[in-house]
């Protein structure tokens, strides 16, 4: 029996996990994966554009917002066998995967291993490569740093290099909703994740496999996945198409929504087109 509404508890392989799901039964899925240290909550806007024609679904990586963190140490393969993990406890069988930096790195991992269970994909703001040298030594600096003195000021150099300059003067409530997001997330659970993601293996040599329709979205000041890591992506899968945001940094879907959703719901539209009136 689906349970509807937001912040709803699962047990995924004893790991209480927390999921948003709306819209209509029987509509063609789209499954949201949010980036580092964020949480569902970042997919708001996109599930207003959404929910009317087709079931929405975001849930909180573990470690984040209102999911248990879990006693294992993370790595992209648990979080792959996670969403593995919770599309089971869903009963969901093939669905589209939208997932922003950190869950792009996860949904491309996760296609990887189940083609079988995903048909689309939208990436956003998200990379294919892994971590070089010099950026895994930044993270391990990160660590050091939250560990010695705690996640304060990691997280304040984190919000300038996520959003645009010009969002610095227009976007006061976006900024204070992700700082919000960003304080929920422990030490610990930052720490434990920026390992992950410094450790992660690069899934650019397995693009050509793709076989589904991809959509590719960047914003344009992006300085964490940049336009051009969005470019590469673009040319090595085969089914894709790329849109670069502007007014938008790493955070395209939250810069400029307006874009963003127009460019989700012409992909969704046109791919997975759904029965339901869009309202
Ligand atoms: C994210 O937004 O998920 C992170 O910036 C990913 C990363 O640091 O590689």
């Amino acid at each position: 029996m689906r349970s509807l509404g937001i912040n709803i508890n699962t047990n995924v392989n004893g790991l209480m996990v927390s999921y948003n799901d709306e819209g209509p039964d029987g509509a063609p899925v789209v499954l949201f994966i949010h980036g580092f240290p964020l949480n569902k909550s970042m997919w708001n806007a996109q599930f207003e554009v959404l929910k009317t024609t087709h079931r929405v679904i975001a849930y909180d990586v573990r470690g984040h917002g209102n999911s248990e963190a879990g006693t294992e140490d993370f790595s992209i393969e648990l979080f792959v066998e996670d969403l593995l993990g919770f599309m089971d406890t869903l009963q969901l069988g093939q669905v589209i995967l939208c997932g922003l930096s950190m869950g792009g790195y996860i949904a491309l991992n996760a296609i990887e291993k189940h083609p079988e269970r995903f048909i689309g994909l939208v990436l956003s703001d998200s990379q294919c490569l892994a971590d070089t040298p010099e950026a895994i030594e930044k993270r391990m600096a990160a660590i050091e740093s939250i560990r010695e003195e705690g996640a304060e000021v990691y997280l304040e150099q984190s919000i300038q290099n996520l959003f645009a300059e010009a969002s610095f003067e227009t976007k006061q409530i976006e900024i204070d909703s992700i700082k919000e997001m960003m304080s929920k997330t422990t030490a610990q659970s930052l720490c434990n994740t920026l390992h992950a993601l410094s450790v992660r293996k690069e899934t650019c040599s397995k693009l050509s496999e793709l076989a589904v329709p991809i959509l590719i979205l960047v914003g344009k000041e992006d300085k964490i996945t940049p336009p051009s890591v969005a470019r590469l992506m673009l040319d090595k899968t085969q089914h894709s198409t790329l849109v670069i945001i502007e007014h938008a940094a790493h955070l395209a879907n939250i810069e400029n929504p307006h874009e963003f959703n127009q460019q989700l719901v012409e992909f969704v539209d046109r791919y997975f087109p759904s029965d339901k009136p869009r309202y």
